[in-house]
């Protein structure tokens, strides 16, 4: 099928279906919602089994971590899929009896969940002077600290809203850059469009505190932050990261209610008004890929897209994070075809990665989106490139399903070290004029 991304698809995915209370410290974690549910990496091998998973995940619900939805799953790439306690034997008697070969990722998801928090209550999270960026923060701490940048660095930031959520919440964005000089170019970042992906808003973070940390000492920093106007989105999808850190750790879309279904939210990388749900996006409102009643029906992607549009003649670059699959892409998402200034896209990828892989040794693949991981329509960097954003790029976080969307804080540094030098080569290379 069409939606099959040739060769090495393999490692991404998602579903949701539970709900609970995070109460940081001490008390039960999401409510104990999790506890014996677990994550299980399924390869079919051949058309036939491909046929029977797609089948199974019809008459059985499950989260998919990897890739996002059944209807993407293809012949030898794994699947992964988190499967509520009360499901795991008999999907596992199943492709047993089907002998399609399946592992165990994670063998008790509460478990794991409540291994990587144990320290949560000795962090005194609040209390410390220095904000720590080498632990995942709620929405709340997260807005505290654009405050403090944008109140400590007045001549380098500028914070303001573009909008507001569904929910009523504002959608900030950090500009950076030095604000006595005129810009011709601008990059745009955005962090957080899938709630669940934790990383992504921690790499935001990161990325400002080196910015402007390094801009006195850092002769090529001073050089991007001079020539270039970077907008950085810490959080795109406010109120679904609200909703994974309060009751649902693995929600993914937005918080829009439906009118017709009570499942909730959009996934907010298929709302966007190009080639809207099509291939690899879902119609149905409870699926995770649901790419709304409407291209731009989130006030979210509405927002994001009327600034872009607005900014759109020195928009260089549009950089969107998410997690996890080690990837670095590019358009298309939406077709196979090569994009017009491939070449020039191409080479800023490889040196991207390149970057990336010198930190400490780890391998991103790249490429078009729809051959590299799969085709999806309506997606952000698709709607970048055709409104003139000449670099669009989602890259795809560590790790490539050890932990999934629950990479441990430990990760956070080295994860963040190796993708700072991957943005930056991106940011430098919008400097030098690309011929080919
Ligand atoms: C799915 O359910 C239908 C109807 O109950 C059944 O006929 C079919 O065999 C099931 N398929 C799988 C793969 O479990
Ligand atoms: C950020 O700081 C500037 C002054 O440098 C101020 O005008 C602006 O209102 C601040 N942003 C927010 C959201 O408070
Ligand atoms: C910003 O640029 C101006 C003009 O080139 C320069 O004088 C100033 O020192 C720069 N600001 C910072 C914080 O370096
Ligand atoms: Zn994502």
């Amino acid at each position: 099928m069409a939606a099959c991304a040739g060769v090495g698809a393999a490692l991404l995915g998602c579903v949701l279906l539970y709900c609970s209370m995070l109460r940081p410290a001490g008390a039960q974690l999401y409510r104990n919602r999790y506890d014996g549910d677990q994550v299980l990496r399924i390869t079919p091998r051949g058309h036939g089994e491909v046929q029977f998973l797609k089948e199974l995940f019809q008459n059985m619900t499950v989260d998919f971590w990897q890739p996002s939805s059944a209807s993407l799953i293809c012949e030898d790439s794994s699947v992964d899929v988190h499967v509520g306690h009360r499901r795991t034997r008999t999907l596992k008697t199943q492709l047993q009896q089907a002998f399609i070969h399946y592992e165990v990722l994670i063998s008790n998801l509460q478990k794991e969940m409540e291994k990587q928090t144990h320290s949560w209550s000795s962090r005194k999270r609040r209390s410390e002077l220095q904000y720590n960026y080498e632990v995942y923060h709620p929405l709340g701490e997260i807005q505290r600290w654009m405050f403090e940048m944008n109140r400590t660095y007045p001549h380098l930031v500028d914070l303001f809203s573009i909008g507001r959520s569904y929910e009523g919440r504002p959608l900030y964005v950090l500009q950076l850059g030095n604000r006595s000089r005129h810009y011709r170019k601008a990059m745009w970042m955005d962090c957080g469009v899938h709630a669940r992906e934790w990383i992504s808003p921690a790499f935001c973070q990161w990325f400002v505190r080196e910015a402007l940390g390094s801009y006195q000492h850092d002769s090529t920093m001073r050089r991007l932050m001079n020539h270039l106007r970077i907008f950085v989105m810490p959080v795109f999808n406010v109120d679904g990261y609200h909703y994974s850190w309060k009751t649902d750790r693995f929600w993914r879309k937005t918080r829009s209610k439906n009118a017709k279904y009570h499942c909730r939210g959009v996934d907010a990388n298929r709302n966007w008004k190009v080639k809207w749900c099509d291939e690899g996006a879902s119609r149905h409102p409870c699926d995770d890929t649901y790419c709304g009643p409407f291209p731009e029906s989130e006030p979210e992607v509405r927002a994001a897209a009327r600034f872009l549009r607005k900014n759109r003649k020195r928009l260089q670059a549009y950089i969107s994070i998410h997690a996890y699959a080690q990837m670095l892409l590019y358009p298309y998402s939406y077709k196979y075809a090569t994009i017009p200034n491939f070449n020039c896209v191409e080479t800023a990828a490889q040196n991207a990665v390149t970057a990336l892989y010198s930190a400490h040794g780890v391998r991103y693949r790249y490429g078009p989106a729809s051959t590299t991981l799969y085709v999806s329509s309506g997606s952000s960097i698709d709607w970048a490139y055709r409104h003139g954003v000449p670099y669009a790029f989602a890259f795809e976080l560590r790790d490539t399903g050890h932990y999934g969307f629950l990479l441990p804080e430990a990760l956070i540094t080295p994860t963040c070290t190796e993708t700072m030098r991957a943005v930056r080569s991106i940011a430098l290379g919008l400097l030098r004029k690309c011929t080919s």
